[in-house]
């Protein structure tokens, strides 16, 4: 089928959009600029949080809305600027008086409830770095990052801290304070944790955002990679000037939105998008506190008067699913402007937001290294349906082939496939993996930062999203490591070896499917498949655990030894198994 480009239907651009000249932005602004849209602090200093909140608590705009919980069964809450620092500045204070100094690590493992925004908040006004964690991960992916990230303080939930962290306590010897947000009827403060909500009420609503320097570690969020432990990416408190920029410029977000992303705060999104760069336009925004639910997000969508709705393929998949009627059953005056990120956009989507929603979705192309949004979808521009876009003003995108020596080709033709790359420079590009210097160091070449995804640009230079050139797994929208799956079903008294892959499907993108080698004793079976199965469910969380575990006799690996996870993969699609030259057994 041909996509052909599509425009905003008519009558659809209610306002003028922030970025309305593309190409003279592009040649025209430089980074320096963006800090036009910041505060700063005295000498030099700047403070994500301060951008965020304080500058808006001030004087008149701190009566405007900020958030606004929603929750099933229970009146919406709305807090207002005002409310929000007084939370945060709250929080640095409880901080403070633990004797948290700056850099050091403070995590959440909660979902969307109003203890997390001032817990990342105050976390960042203290000069401590912010690590978000996943609530639907089990106990071993949450151990592996707190220790990692040598953690001092996590703020949690009574349940998620029964199920998730009492577990392996004992194992993370850096965790000096767990705070947790007790559940009505949930029983005693579990042993060995604070009560978050004593230790805010006893803490004073006065507090100056600590004067971090531009270039100083403000958050932590751990990713996955293909081999090893996940990967700690450190960004600064000047990312913040990145994500003010691509949230007027791609989100065009403007006084007055009601905006609302619905990406879950234990990853970057819902952090960058979240929180932080809508607060740091001034812009209210909508946050629901409950899982995918078509109608509700409809509701939500129709009553709220949202304008600006940041959200994910699979979310949309799951919409499209449950059927256009169902979109149709409201109406959508507001709304303004919608986008997706996370995982490929199919045009079919694009398209289908028109019919639902009145509007397009605009794809957005980012990572957790880039730390906003780099390649994008504009207001102002027809959109490709299938193309992730172009690259937002102040990034300059490449395609490129790493050569044999330290170097790369920069592929200039348009539709040749290559890797997609950025040239460094931009504020919230990641400075480091947290102890892995050399791994950083490996994602640099040739002067452009190398992103691990295969692309090729057109002669209009819109990029199209080809693939991955490693085995990571996107699951949902979540980057999942084969590895930390591998390991985890090794852990099992019965299983000698396993190798993970990503199998396609039509919701989620892909799922997780492990293969297994048993130890001799262990007859294959559906009783130990199902057993495996709760293994991996109980250490990893649902969200991580395989969804299939099969047998094999023996998995194909590399003369070292290695699982060939690709070639486990061409298997079971029937593709071309590829290059077997180091195929194990093979001469
Ligand atoms: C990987 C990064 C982006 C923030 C949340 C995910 C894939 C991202 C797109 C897109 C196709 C996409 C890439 C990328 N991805 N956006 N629009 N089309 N693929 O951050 O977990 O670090 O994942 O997500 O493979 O490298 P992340």
């Amino acid at each position: 089928m041909d996509w052909s480009p599509i425009a905003k239907p008519r009558g659809a651009l209610r306002r003028e959009p922030c970025l309305m000249d593309y190409e003279q932005a592009r040649r025209d602004f430089t980074w320096g600029q963006a800090n036009n849209w910041l505060s700063g602090l005295r000498g030099g200093a700047l403070n994500m949080a301060f951008e965020a909140v304080d500058r808006y608590a001030a004087g008149a705009s701190g009566e405007r809305l900020a958030i606004r919980f929603l929750a099933r069964g229970a009146p919406s809450a709305d807090l207002s600027f005002r409310d929000l620092a007084d939370a945060s500045h709250r929080f640095a204070n409880v901080l403070s008086r633990l004797g948290v100094q700056r850099g050091e690590r403070v995590a959440t493992l909660m979902g969307r409830v109003p203890a997390l925004y001032a817990t990342v908040l105050g976390t960042l006004a203290e000069g401590a770095v912010y690590c978000p964690l996943f609530s639907a991960f089990g106990p071993e992916p949450v151990r592996a990052r707190l220790s990692l990230g040598s953690v001092r303080v996590l703020v949690t939930t009574d349940l998620l801290y029964r199920r998730k962290v009492a577990p392996i306590r004992d194992q993370l010897p850096q965790l000096e304070h767990v705070l947790v947000v007790r559940t009505p009827g949930a029983g005693d403060l579990p042993a060995g944790t604070a009560d978050f909500e004593v230790a805010m009420n006893t803490a004073s609503t006065e507090f100056a955002a600590v004067h971090t320097a531009p270039d100083d570690y403000a958050l932590l969020h751990f990713t996955s990679g293909t081999t090893g432990q996940p990967k700690g990416v450190l960004h600064v408190h000047a990312a913040v000037s990145a994500h003010v920029a691509t949230a007027r410029w791609v989100l065009d977000l403007q006084a007055g939105d009601v905006y609302w992303c619905t990406a879950d705060p234990g990853w970057v999104t819902g952090i960058s998008y979240g929180v932080i760069a809508p607060l740091a336009c001034g812009v209210g925004m909508i946050v629901d506190r409950e899982e995918f639910d078509a109608p509700r997000w409809y509701e939500i969508l129709d009553t709220e008067r949202v304008t600006v709705w940041y959200t994910a393929p699979t979310a949309i998949r799951m919409l499209m699913k449950a059927g256009v009627e169902l979109a149709r059953t409201r109406t959508y005056p507001a709304l303004r402007h919608l986008a997706s990120v996370g995982e490929p956009l199919n045009p079919e989507a694009v398209v289908w937001g028109v019919a639902a929603l009145g509007l397009p979705f605009h794809d957005t192309w980012w990572q957790t290294e880039t730390g906003a949004i780099m390649i994008a979808n504009y207001a102002c521009m027809p959109i490709r349906p299938g193309s992730m876009g172009r690259p937002v003003p102040g990034i300059e995108a490449g395609i490129v082939r790493p050569r044999e020596d330290d170097g790369v080709d920069v592929v200039e033709a348009a539709g040749e496939v290559g890797e997609l790359a950025l040239r460094p420079g931009w504020p919230s590009m990641f400075r480091g993996y947290l102890n892995e210097e050399a791994r950083y160091r490996k994602c640099f070449r040739g002067g452009w930062y190398l992103s691990g995804d295969l692309a090729q640009r057109d002669a209009d230079g819109y990029y199209w999203f080809v693939g991955r050139t490693d085995d990571v797994i996107k699951a949902a929208g979540h980057l999942i490591s084969p590895f930390e799956v591998e390991s985890a079903l090794m852990t099992h008294p019965a299983v000698s070896q396993a190798g993970v892959i990503g199998i396609p499907d039509p919701i989620a993108g892909s799922v997780v499917k492990a293969f297994v080698e048993l130890k001799s004793g262990y007859e294959a079976g559906e009783a130990l498949q199902r057993e495996l199965l709760a293994h991996a469910r109980r250490l990893l969380g649902v969200a991580v655990a395989p969804r299939e575990i099969a047998f094999a006799a023996q998995l194909p690996r590399t003369r070292s030894g290695k699982i060939m996870r690709r070639l486990l993969r061409a298997r079971e699609l029937g593709l071309p198994e590829g290059d077997l030259s180091t195929l194990e057994g093979d001469s």
